[in-house]
C-alpha cells in the first residue's frame, strides 16, 4: 500500500485490519493537536479587515461521559490498567469536577486509546515518533510506557526554533519535543551525522577545500539547526502548525529504509508524505479534515511531477462527481472544504449555512504573479478568490463576484460548480482579462467539479506549490 490519505478519524483507520493490517508499518510519525486550548485558523491575508479565516481544527478537549465509559473499560483491562491509572491522575491533579473547559485527562485518554492502536500495526524493527509539546508531555511519556512498555524507550528529542512571539515574564518557550520508542529491542537506527566547523584545529578536525576546520560528528539528541516554518518560509503552505520538511527528513532518513511503509495518522498538510516520498519511502497519511487530504494531494502533484492524480488515493472524500453531489447536499460546509483544500485555496470564514461578512467567499488562492515592470521581472503575490457552488448558479451569483474580487482587489474569481451550471457562468462572466508577464486569464471563470476530480487546473499562473516543485529534487522507486 503506498499514497494513500484518508479523510477519517485515526481511531477509525488505525483499528480497522483491512486498511492497515498488523505489523504494516516500519515507522509512525504522529503530531496530534497538543491540547493547547487554541483553535488554529487558516491565516489569510486579506485587504479587507471584515474577513475571517476558516477554522482548520480545534485543539480542545473536554470530558464527557463517553470518556468515563472508556476510561472505566481501561480499568477492567489487567493490561489497560496502568494506562487508566496515569487518567484517573490526570483528573485527579486538574480537578474533574470543576468542569474546566479544556480537559488534559479527556486528551491524554483519546491519545492512549489511538496509541494503542498504533501498537498493532508497527513493525516489531519499526519506530514511533511523538510529536508534542511541554503541555501534555510529561502525561504521553507515561502513556507511551504504558502502551510501548518502558525498556522501548529510544529517547526524547528537543527540536529548539525560534517564532516570533516570545513572553518576557518567563524563559520563552521554543521547544517542541520527539518521544521515540520502538516495539521490541529490534528497532531498526540509521546513525546520521552532521559537519561542525571550528574555529582552531584540534584532534578530530580535517580541513575542507576552502580551508575551514571541522569535524563529522553523530547528530544528538539536540536539534537546534532545524527552522520553524515561518509566514515568510518558501515552503509555507498557510496550513496552522506546518512542521518543515528537513525535520521530517531527517525523521525519516533516520529510522526507515528505502521501501519502507511511513504512516502519519495527523498528518495535517502532509510534510511526512513529502518527506518520504522524496525519500523513496512508501506512505499513508490520515487527517480528520476533508480541507487537509484534498490539500496534501495538491502538494504531492505540485512537488513530483512524475505523479499523477491516480497515484494518490484519497478515502473519505468525494472520487466522483455523484459522490460530491450527495456531500454537497448533505453538508455544504464540508463540500465547501473539501473543493477549497483540493485546489489548494485557504478557506474562508462562514458558519454552515450562513451567509456571514465573507459575501459568499470560500477560499483564497494565494500566487506569485511574474509581472515585467520596466527591464525586469518582478513577483509579486496575489490573490484568486474561489467561491463554491453545490448547487443551481443564479445570474446574479456570477456578477457577485466579479464585485467582490474588484472590492478585495484580488486578480481574478473561479466559480466552482457542476457542469450543467457552467453554461450559466459562462454567459454572465465579464470578458474581461488579466496578465501577467506571458499571458492573458479570465478575470471571471468557471470550472466544474468534474475538472477538479480530474486534476485540470483553473485557468491562471502556477501556485507557489509549482514554485518548489521545480526545486525538489526528487526519485521515483523502481
Ligand atoms: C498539529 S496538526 C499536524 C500538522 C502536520 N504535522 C503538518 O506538518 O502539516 C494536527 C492535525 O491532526 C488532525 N486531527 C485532529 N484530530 C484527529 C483525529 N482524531 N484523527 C486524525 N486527524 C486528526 C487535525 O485536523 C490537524 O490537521
Amino acid at each position: 500500500m503506498n499514497r494513500v490519505l484518508y479523510a477519517a478519524d485515526c481511531l477509525d483507520i488505525l483499528q480497522d485490519p483491512d486498511k492497515l493490517p498488523d505489523q504494516s508499518v516500519d515507522l509512525i510519525y504522529l503530531d496530534p493537536p497538543f491540547n493547547s486550548n487554541s483553535t488554529y485558523n487558516l491565516p489569510f491575508k486579506s485587504r479587507d479587515r471584515s474577513l475571517k479565516p476558516v477554522e482548520a481544527f480545534e485543539d480542545t478537549w473536554r470530558w464527557g461521559f463517553e470518556d468515563e465509559t472508556k476510561l472505566r473499560d481501561l480499568e477492567k483491562n489487567p493490561r489497560t490498567r496502568a494506562l487508566a491509572t496515569v487518567l484517573r491522575f490526570a483528573q485527579e491533579v486538574e480537578g474533574v469536577r470543576r468542569k474546566r473547559k479544556t480537559s488534559m485527562a479527556a486528551y491524554v485518554l483519546n491519545m492512549a486509546l489511538r496509541l494503542r492502536a498504533m501498537r498493532r500495526v508497527l513493525k516489531d524493527s519499526g519506530s514511533i515518533y511523538l510529536h508534542c509539546d511541554p503541555t501534555a508531555s510529561h502525561y504521553l511519556k507515561l502513556i507511551m510506557d504504558g502502551v510501548f512498555g518502558a525498556s522501548n524507550f529510544r529517547n526524547e528529542v528537543i527540536w529548539g526554533y525560534r517564532t516570533g512571539g516570545v513572553s518576557k515574564k518567563r524563559w520563552p518557550r521554543k521547544h517542541d519535543i520527539l518521544l521515540v520508542y520502538g516495539k521490541t529491542g529490534e528497532t531498526m537506527h540509521n546513525p546520521l551525522q552532521e559537519r561542525i566547523f571550528y574555529d582552531k584545529p584540534f584532534f578530530t578536525t580535517a580541513v575542507d577545500e576552502q580551508g575551514r576546520h571541522y569535524a563529522d560528528v553523530y547528530i544528538r539528541d539536540v536539534w537546534d539547526d532545524i527552522k520553524a516554518v515561518l509566514n515568510v518560509s518558501k515552503e509555507r503552505l498557510g496550513y496552522p502548525t506546518q512542521k518543515p520538511l528537513a525535520l521530517l527528513e531527517r525523521i525519516v532518513l533516520a529510522s526507515s529504509n528505502v521501501g519502507d511503509t511511513v504512516l502519519d495518522p495527523f498528518c495535517g498538510c502532509g510534510t511526512t508524505a513529502h518527506a518520504a516520498e522524496k525519500l523513496g519511502r512508501k506512505w499513508i497519511g490520515v487527517d480528520i479534515s476533508r480541507f487537509s487530504t484534498g490539500l496534501i494531494r495538491r502538494r504531492m502533484l505540485d512537488n513530483f511531477r512524475y505523479l499523477n492524480i491516480d497515484d494518490v488515493d484519497v478515502f473519505g472524500t468525494p472520487q466522483s462527481v455523484d459522490d460530491a453531489r450527495d456531500l454537497a447536499q448533505r453538508d455544504k460546509f464540508e463540500f465547501e472544504k473539501w473543493v477549497c483544500g483540493a485546489m489548494g485555496a485557504n478557506g474562508m470564514y462562514k458558519n454552515p449555512g450562513e451567509k456571514g461578512a465573507d459575501g459568499g467567499i470560500d477560499g483564497v488562492i494565494e500566487l506569485p504573479v511574474i509581472r515585467r515592470i520596466g527591464n525586469k521581472f518582478e513577483s509579486q503575490d496575489e490573490y484568486v478568490i474561489v467561491q463554491v457552488k453545490g448547487g443551481n448558479v443564479s445570474p446574479d451569483a456570477v456578477k457577485a463576484l466579479a464585485e467582490t474580487v474588484r472590492r478585495l482587489g484580488a486578480v481574478a474569481g473561479i466559480l466552482v460548480c457542476f457542469a450543467d451550471q457552467l453554461g450559466t457562468v459562462e454567459n454572465q462572466r465579464s470578458e474581461e482579462m488579466w496578465s501577467d508577464a506571458y499571458q492573458q486569464y479570465p478575470f471571471i471563470q468557471g470550472y466544474s467539479i468534474a475538472q477538479l476530480l480530474a486534476g485540470e487546473k483553473p485557468n491562471m499562473p502556477p501556485t507557489y506549490g509549482y514554485k518548489h516543485g521545480g526545486r525538489t529534487q526528487a526519485f521515483q522507486l523502481k
